[in-house]
């Protein structure tokens, strides 16, 4: 459903990306894993409308994105978990949560019960500040957030990055019930092998801008292809 064909993507004369070609499809974890600087945001940033790019294709279920602004991607279902939370410190979690009407209908404007099902903790701190929550806690505001614009392709970015294990854990059975009982896609940039390894259908690894491999989960066994991720 989401596919990424033969990007290049530039910061002023430094190409960041490199012919990057992936696919993530409905009911499926796609992982995306690779060393610091190798160009994992900047893919996902490309995907949501964020970075322009300068060659290559981006499209979802067959629609060219390319001329696409982010709120509109966000209409068609493209919801984002961005690197490092970007949590509103000021707003209260409700309000939030509520950031996550923008894409949608006025009928369709609510929180669906699946985000407190999934993350207990939100319910019991609506009225908190965001920036007064604990960092695993605004790592679950964040995905709330994203799941409040009803997403069909939901992409993370290092959800993991600096949280404690009993959160880890909450948010690796969040991601596998996008899966399983929501059916959408999921595209997971990843530096914690072993969670991808639970979790992804499909593995790819960068490396200095380009995809070096592309596999199963079962793949991050190999020390060859661990070899990617060693620094
Ligand atoms: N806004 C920017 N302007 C210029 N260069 C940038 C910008 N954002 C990223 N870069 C550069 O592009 C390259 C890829 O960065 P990117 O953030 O995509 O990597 P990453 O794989 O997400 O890294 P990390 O694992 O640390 O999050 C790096 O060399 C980085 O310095
Ligand atoms: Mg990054």
């Amino acid at each position: 459903m989401l596919t990424v064909s033969n990007v290049d993507l530039y910061y002023g004369a430094a190409q960041a990306l490199r012919g990057v070609s992936l696919s993530a499809k409905k009911g499926e974890i796609t992982c995306v894993l690779g060393r610091n600087g190798v160009g994992k945001t900047s893919l996902m940033r490309a995907i949501v409308g964020q970075q322009g790019i300068r060659r290559g294709e981006i499209a979802l279920d067959g629609t060219n994105l390319k001329s696409e602004a982010p709120y509109r991607r966000a209409r068609r279902g493209i919801g984002f978990v961005p690197q490092g939370r970007e949590v509103f410190p000021l707003l209260t979690v409700k309000e939030n949560l509520q950031t996550g009407f923008a894409p949608l209908k006025r009928a369709d404007r609510n929180i669906p019960e699946h985000v407190y099902e999934l993350f207990p903790v939100l319910k019991s701190m609506l009225g908190r500040r965001g920036g007064d929550l604990s960092g695993g806690q605004q790592q679950q505001l964040a995905i709330g957030r994203a799941l409040v614009t009803r997403p069909n392709l939901l992409v993370l970015d290092e959800p993991t990055e600096g949280i404690q294990p009993s959160i880890i854990k909450d948010i690796g059975r969040a991601i596998r019930f996008l899966k399983e009982e929501a059916g959408i896609a999921v595209l997971l940039v990843e530096q914690y092998l072993d969670f991808c390894r639970e979790l992804a259908d499909k593995v790819y690894i960068m490396d200095r801008g380009q995809i070096v491999f592309e596999g199963v989960g079962a793949d991050l066994d190999d020390p060859e292809v661990r070899k990617h991720l060693t620094v």
